[in-house]
């Protein structure tokens, strides 16, 4: 009998391709996926712990999941089994089932290969689901091969997972567990699955992808400039990108890599968090603002048109209005394509929880400067783009009749009128206005068959 699952993610891309990994790994019990979470057997909320908000969603969610643990039995209405999966479940464990009597089982991101019995435990009856350990066995061992079909033209692909960096706001170490790279060959064997049910783009991802360093299939050790080579050499995989990297683990050859491989997108996402040397010793992030501009200098002469991301944490316990103004001051010299900002956020068990913390007014003000600046970067990088022809990775259908939605090079929305035919396909785009977060294009009639 078909039952439904309605997996709700939340966090990071690595949550995303997680959440795939389970639907796959619940397929041959015969789970098909829903968006309906009143009428699924099974609810997964696959949940995201680095800062405070988004921990607190996963109780909220909780709440408005509870009646249908308690509500009347009609005719067909199931009462569902509810989990919490992902970095959450690992952070908190049995004290889930304490906040949220609802909640029949509690897994972390180590244990997704183990869902079957899980699911088969909890159905019995037989009590409360716990599973937190970090098993000795690599969980990709153990997830069957994706499933394909309703895949999109972009798909991400994990090579790396855990944190061994700890900085000093972070939870990804804790929840995570220890760096651990994929064998090289697993992953190219996953692209080319992927490449032949029609991907186009494959993003590598892992919490620090470019410490990837994997067994080889001679038994060498390959890094993750040269299994981006490989990859390349895949027949219709026509774009790599990565992330998130970190800016220590950022060498000469991966550098160079972007100079070398035509299909690696000149676009990178390298979190600094912070413009102040003093912050970011106190981060613990191993690295000088004068070394993470030597590394945009070297990366620009490889590829001199690759844009820039980074995420950015303002309010770090003792940051002075001086290291935040020297937060605006890498901001400008670098002229960021798009980035992310937060206010700090104290996590337990981080050591920059426990020192005396920035006054929230003051946080709040800095982020809105902060964002205010980047925004004005975003604009300008997205306007300088007007009057070139982009190759445009078409995606998904826009809202209006007749356009698509696809992604420049530069990671960039764009929206254009163009055949359906074109979704799945790379085509050259005219760029005629760039706005705060994306950019109009139209189809080039030069090259429009
Ligand atoms: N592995 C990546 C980032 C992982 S978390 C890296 O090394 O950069 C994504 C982003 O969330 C971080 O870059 C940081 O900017 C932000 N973040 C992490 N912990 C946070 C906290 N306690 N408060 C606010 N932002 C945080
Ligand atoms: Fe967190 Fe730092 Fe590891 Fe990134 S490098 S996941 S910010 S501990
Ligand atoms: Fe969140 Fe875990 Fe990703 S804490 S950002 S879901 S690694």
């Amino acid at each position: 009998m078909t039952k439904t699952v309605c997996i709700k993610t939340y966090g990071c891309q690595m949550n995303l391709y997680d959440s795939e990994r389970m639907a796959d790994v619940l397929a041959p019990l015969g789970f098909v996926c829903t968006d309906d979470a009143e009428t699924a057997d099974l609810v997964i909320l696959n949940t995201c712990h680095i800062r405070e908000k988004a921990a607190e969603k996963v109780y909220s969610e909780l709440g408005r999941l509870k009646p249908l643990k308690t509500r009347p039995r009609e005719q067909g209405s199931t009462v569902p089994l509810i989990a919490v999966a992902g970095c959450v479940a690992q952070a908190e464990g049995g004290e889930i089932f304490r906040r949220a009597p609802q909640v029949d089982m509690v897994f972390g991101p180590q244990n997704y290969h183990r869902l079957p019995e899980m699911v088969a435990r909890a159905s019995r009856a037989a009590g409360l689901v716990l599973e937190t350990e970090f098993p000795t066995e690599p969980k990709f061992d153990h997830l069957p091969h994706s499933r394909e079909g309703c895949a999109g033209p972009s798909r991400y692909l994990a090579v790396q997972e855990g944190c061994d960096k700890f900085c000093t706001f972070c939870v990804v170490p804790y929840t995570r567990g220890a760096e651990y790279a994929r064998p090289a060959g697993d992953v190219v064997e996953e692209a080319g699955r992927f490449a032949d049910a029609g991907a186009c783009e494959i993003t590598l991802l892992g919490q620090n992808v470019n410490a990837y360093c994997g067994v080889a299939p001679d038994g060498s050790a390959w890094r993750l400039s040269r299994l981006i080579e490989e990859v390349a050499e895949i027949p219709g995989v026509g774009r790599i990108r990565y992330t998130t990297s970190h800016p220590t683990d950022m060498t000469d050859d991966l550098i160079a890599a972007h100079a070398r491989v035509e299909k690696l997108m000149p676009y990178l996402h390298l979190p600094v968090q912070t413009g102040s040397n003093r912050v970011l010793a106190a981060m613990n992030r191993r690295h000088t603002i004068e070394d993470y501009r030597s590394i945009i200098n070297r990366l620009r002469a490889a590829r001199p048109d690759i844009a820039l991301s980074s995420d950015f944490i303002v309010g770090f316990p003792g940051e002075t209005e001086g290291d935040f103004r020297a937060t605006l001051d890498l901001v400008d010299a670098v002229g960021f394509a798009q980035a992310y900002s937060f206010k700090y956020s104290a996590r337990p068990g981080t050591p920059a929880s426990l020192e005396p913390q920035v006054d929230e007014a003051v946080k709040a003000d800095r982020l809105h400067r902060l964002q205010a600046r980047l925004d004005e970067h975003q604009l300008s990088f997205n306007r300088r783009c007007e009057g070139r022809i982009l190759p445009v990775l078409f995606e998904t259908r826009g809202r209006r009749p007749g356009q698509l939605v696809g992604k420049s090079p530069y990671m960039q929305a764009v929206h254009a009128d163009a055949p359906e035919t074109n979704l799945g396909t790379i085509q050259p785009v005219h760029i005629v206005a760039g706005y705060a977060n994306s950019l109009a294009g139209a189809m080039d009639e030069r090259c429009v068959a």
